[in-house]
């Protein structure tokens, strides 16, 4: 009879076909998880050990041989071969290739169901906080731009129209926000599955008597998972993971686009850097935000990896199918997409130049402090809103009939519009004023936007520890 020397193959009469092995493995891209795998497996020999189930020289003799291969794999002297199915038999394989018959008491009280579940929730534990990180380096780099523009006045938009002045500091400290949730939501998602699905073995448990609480506590757990079914099975860690990385996407693919805007030579509020900005192949004169498009494109891709895993899950029985393979590489792409954008644009930030004038200058376009004069006459002449609102809208017409903006009209113009505008009414409408008088907590004001710099840096403080 031909034989299948496969780890699991003693019940097989044939080998495996060619093409099955290339459908079936998932080698190329879990090895990714090497260092997880090597790393859970020493808690499992540890734990073994600790419960009498293997000896203290056959324990050393699987971490030492365990840490060879870490390093055959680290040096790319490590030979992977697809026949060998994924990187946890590819691992086991070459471990009793190296120690003999000892290491062939590793996979004692364990299956490849809870193995693969832990190290790649292991894996994605690591990167949540890697890309916290990240994102901790980004909001760096906002709040030193910001320091420096608290009264850089530019226009605040609503329906992309100019609407009232505010400074580009407040609108940096925006997105600042969205970055400072993105972060809370993976600390929230950390949390959540901290723990431990190794010893669920392939879906009910194991008859020996382990300590799962050793190997939880010895691979940094909160604690091991409940029940065992669930655990080998569960992949919500991973989507909580596709769906945080979603939303970051998102939001730097709204700061982009405002990047792609300011460009422009009709914005021409910022100017990118040319080592982040690209040529055309035929128009010698562009300069284009590649980058910045980039990253907005690339939320199409990371959108998708979500929704890809979620079909994935949908509809699976309990307790593992094989089905799961497909959660990592929809998860490595999002991360290795995340990864690269949020240091593209942290770097390419440093590098851009803000045109303090040109946004000066366009707070002098649509009449931004239109609403200030209405307050005005509500607040210091008594006159109901509706009614402002009227008066305004005729000093608006009147300014554009002499093609000025409100800003530029004189003491005279508006009062001659209307009798009930005092002389004092004049002063609302200077951008700096009208800015400024935005001082609501969480408002635009130069001072407002200072108080907003200093809970985000002491914020900081707090959400670096243990990055
Ligand atoms: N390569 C597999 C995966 O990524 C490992 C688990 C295989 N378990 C099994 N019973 N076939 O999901």
């Amino acid at each position: 009879m031909k034989e299948n020397n496969k780890l699991w193959g003693g019940r097989f009469s044939s080998s495996s076909a060619k093409l099955l092995e290339e459908f079936n493995t998932s080698l190329p891209f879990d090895k990714r998880l090497y260092k997880q795998d090597i790393k859970c497996s020493k808690a499992h020999a540890k734990m073994l050990e600790k419960c009498e189930i293997i000896n203290t020289k056959e324990k050393d003799l699987i971490i030492n041989g365990l840490e060879t291969i870490e390093s055959l794999i680290d040096s790319g002297e490590f030979k992977f071969c697809i026949s060998d199915e994924d990187i946890h038999m590819a691992v086991e394989k070459k471990l009793i290739e190296l120690i003999g018959d000892s290491g062939k008491k590793l996979h004692t009280a364990r299956s490849r169901n809870d193995q693969v579940a832990v190290d790649f929730r292991l894996f994605v534990l690591e990167q949540n906080k890697y890309i916290r990180s990240l994102l901790i380096n980004l909001i760096e780099t906002l709040i030193n731009i910001s320091q420096s523009h608290t009264d850089t006045i530019m226009p605040g938009m609503t329906h992309l129209q100019h609407a009232q002045p505010v400074n580009f500091a407040f609108i940096l400290c925006a997105y600042v926000n969205m970055f400072m949730r993105d972060i809370h939501r993976l600390e929230d998602s950390y949390k959540q599955n901290n723990y431990c699905p190794l010893g669920s073995a392939a879906l009910a448990g194991t008859p020996y008597n382990t300590d799962r609480f050793y190997t939880a506590r010895e691979l940094g757990f909160a604690s091991p998972t409940l029940n065992a079914m669930d655990s080998v099975s569960d992949r919500d860690f991973a989507l909580d993971f596709l769906y945080s990385l979603s939303v970051i996407v998102m939001h730097i693919s709204r700061f982009a686009e405002e990047l792609v805007l300011w460009s422009s030579s009709e914005f021409a509020f910022i100017t990118l850097s040319d080592s982040y900005s690209t040529g055309s192949s035929i128009m010698p004169q562009k300069k284009n935000p590649d980058i910045p498009e980039l990253l907005r494109g690339k939320s199409g891709r990371v959108y998708g990896n979500l929704i890809s895993l979620l079909t994935t899950l949908k509809g699976l029985p309990l307790a593992y199918n094989k089905d799961t393979q497909e959660d990592k590489e929809c998860v490595f792409d999002s991360l290795d997409t995340i990864d690269i954008s949020l240091r593209i644009l942290n770097d390419m930030l440093k590098e851009i130049t803000i045109n303090k004038q040109n946004m000066e200058n366009a707070c002098k376009m649509g009449h931004l402090t239109a609403t200030d004069l209405a307050d005005f006459l509500v607040q210091a002449v008594k006159i109901p809103f509706r009614e402002a609102h009227h008066i305004v809208g005729k000093v608006v017409a009147y300014a554009e009939s002499c093609n000025k903006d409100l800003s530029e009209l004189t003491e005279d113009e508006l009062c001659k519009v209307d009798s009930k505008i005092p002389q004092e009414a004049h002063k609302v409408l200077d951008i700096y004023t009208s800015m400024n008088s935005r001082n609501s907590y969480g408002g635009t004001s130069t001072a407002s936007t200072q108080a907003q710099i200093q809970s985000i840096i002491a914020w900081l403080e707090i959400h670096k520890i243990g990055l």
